[in-house]
């Protein structure tokens, strides 16, 4: 329940499936577990100092499992771009 809230909690910025709301959010859709969760523990130990007004406080609230599960999950999700992101290829 726990878990599952925090993911609803992250798509509620991050986008319906973690897939951003450029140009502010970025998306999480997709991207490595590794580096999801990697981000969040910089965040906690203080050494990524980007918007500590939103993300610096969520990870405040965030225990190990808080993170590796919306990482993992974010991870298996297939990215779909906004409509307003033009394919770029
Ligand atoms: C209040 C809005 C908000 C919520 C809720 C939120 N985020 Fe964020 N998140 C942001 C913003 C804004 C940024 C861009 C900050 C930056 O790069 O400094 C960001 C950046 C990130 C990044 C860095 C992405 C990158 O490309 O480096 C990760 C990872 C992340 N969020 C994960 C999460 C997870 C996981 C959750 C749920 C536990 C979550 N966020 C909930 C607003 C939010």
């Amino acid at each position: 329940m726990r878990r599952s809230g925090a993911r609803l909690a992250c798509a509620n910025c991050h986008g319906p499936g973690g897939r951003g709301e450029p140009p502010a959010i970025p998306y999480l859709a997709g991207q490595y577990a590794h580096y999801t969760a990697s981000q969040l523990r910089m965040w906690q130990q203080g050494s990524r100092k980007t918007n500590l007004g939103a993300m610096g406080d969520i990870v405040k609230k965030l225990d190990d499992g808080d993170i590796d599960a919306p990482a993992a999950y974010f991870q298996q999700v297939i990215a779909t771009p906004p409509k307003s992101v033009k394919a770029k290829e």
